[in-house]
């Protein structure tokens, strides 16, 4: 078992430190919030992640995992430090890799020599490359792949595990890819060790075509509503096709969360910066950012004027299961209803506090009070389970827009609703 420094405690650094833990390294974790760092170390989980807690508990009682204030503790004394800081979207859309360079600057300093560092840390194709030029232990890229919601079982049950080594096939730094990918052998996931660009580049190649595909089925739900086809049986006739599947095909508001809108903008961003012209991306992006317009759109065409019209949104998270508004969709439909005078009230299982221009109730009936029409924006279980006609008692507006096709249509017709 192996001695690990994780950097960073956010979704991706506390879930590879409990993890890893939990797979029977000994592991430090380090982040700069003291609040955090003080929470964690009294097994408080922020994120509203499942089995993440427990994982933290018990690592924290079987003194494999503890955490400290600052990164410098995690890059001594270990066999690997896992740099797992924020890459967020620099001003022109490309990653602002500011936080790993301040981070590889400390390790470069305290690592001891035979320490791999191995950069989790959605970075650009290439970055490792050009960080392993100037650091002289061993660095190695690991991305992550997880789903939030979904982040402890999709480290302990991998699709696969990807690490890259700078440089050639038989140097050093690939045997150090290859003790890396070994720190997963508890998973039983397929591993691939190839060079730092390809390891970087797969994680942007498949978000990517992610949400090209979710842009494809929110176009094509646009064309079905125009044409009269129903996008919920397109949609099941596609996914019989085994090369198809089903999965990421249900249409929505767009897709959004801390990942899908900060790859593909900085996938684009490395297109353009070595001259090709990633269009088929490039519209991707684009249909995604039109997508919070038509749903403005559809609205509007239901209720009428937006002006003075009281809203009730359901579901205010960028998905269901998990509590991060980050680039959510749901938002910014809120906000271009709000900038045409809607007034807007919101339920979110996970959301207690007002976010941005919605007042947020306890409740889908306290949201529904009083208002001219429901749009539903994150496909939260319990609303497809409401008790429509109490809603319609306390409605004087007969509207709901189901920007995920959550809901039983012919229950919501039943008590009234359009
Ligand atoms: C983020 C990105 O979303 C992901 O794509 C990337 O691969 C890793 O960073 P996430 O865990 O969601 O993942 O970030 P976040 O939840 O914001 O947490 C980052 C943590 O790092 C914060 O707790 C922050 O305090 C901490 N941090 C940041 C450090 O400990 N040291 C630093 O130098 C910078
Ligand atoms: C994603 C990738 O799935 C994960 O592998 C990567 O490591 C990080 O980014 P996450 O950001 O947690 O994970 O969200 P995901 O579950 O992929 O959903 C992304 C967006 O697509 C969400 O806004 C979601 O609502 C939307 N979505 C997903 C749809 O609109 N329709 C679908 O069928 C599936």
């Amino acid at each position: 078992m192996a001695r690990i420094g994780v950097v960073g405690a956010g979704y991706v650094g506390l879930t590879t430190a409990a993890c890893f833990a939990r797979l029977g390294h000994t592991v430090v974790c380090a982040d700069v919030d003291e609040a955090k760092v003080s929470a964690l170390s009294r097994a408080e989980v922020g994120a509203h992640e499942p089995r993440l807690a427990e994982l933290v508990a018990d690592g924290l009682a079987s003194g494999r995992l503890r955490f400290v204030l600052g990164n410098r503790p995690a890059l001594s004394g270990v066999d690997f430090v896992f740099v797992c800081v924020p890459t967020p979207t620099g001003p022109d859309g490309e990653a602002d890799l500011s936080f790993v360079h301040a981070v590889l600057e400390e390790a470069r300093e305290e690592v001891g020599p035979d320490c791999v560092i191995v950069i989790k840390s959605t970075v650009p194709a290439g970055t490792t490359e050009r960080v392993a030029a100037v650091v002289d232990q061993p660095v190695v890229s690991n991305p992550e792949f997880l789903r939030e919601g979904h982040a402890v079982d999709d480290f302990l049950r991998p699709q696969r595990v990807v690490v890259g080594a700078p440089g050639p096939r038989d140097g050093g730094a690939r045997d150090a890819a290859v003790r890396v990918a070994e720190l997963y052998e508890g998973t039983g996931a397929p591993a691939i060790v190839t060079d730092s660009a390809s390891a970087e580049m797969v994680k942007y190649a498949s978000n990517c075509f992610l949400a090209m595909r979710l842009s494809y089925v929110n176009s094509l739900a646009e064309l079905c509503e125009r044409v009269g086809a129903d996008i919920s049986d397109v949609t099941e006739g596609m996914s019989l096709d085994d090369r198809i599947g089903s999965a990421f095909l249900e249409p929505g508001p767009g897709w959004g969360g801390s990942c899908f809108p900060k790859d593909t903008s900085a996938l684009l961003s490395t297109a353009d910066a070595v001259g090709v012209d990633f269009s088929l991306l490039r519209a991707t992006i684009g249909t995604n950012r039109r997508q919070a317009e038509r749903v403005v759109g559809l609205v509007r065409d239901a209720v009428g004027p937006l002006r003075g019209a009281r809203l009730a949104l359901l579901g205010l998270t960028f998905k269901a299961g998990t509590d991060d508004l980050r680039d959510s969709p749901a938002l910014a439909v809120a906000e271009l209803l709000a900038a045409e005078g809607a007034v807007l009230t919101g339920f979110d299982p996970c959301v207690a506090r007002d976010c941005g221009p919605v007042r947020v109730t306890g409740s889908a009936e306290a949201a529904a009070e009083a208002a001219d029409g429901v749009v539903v924006l994150t496909e939260w279980p319990e609303f497809a389970e409401l008790d429509w006609s109490d809603l319609a008692a306390a409605m004087p507006g007969r509207v709901i827009v189901d920007t995920r096709n959550l809901l039983p249509a012919d229950k919501v017709a039943e008590a009234g609703f359009r």
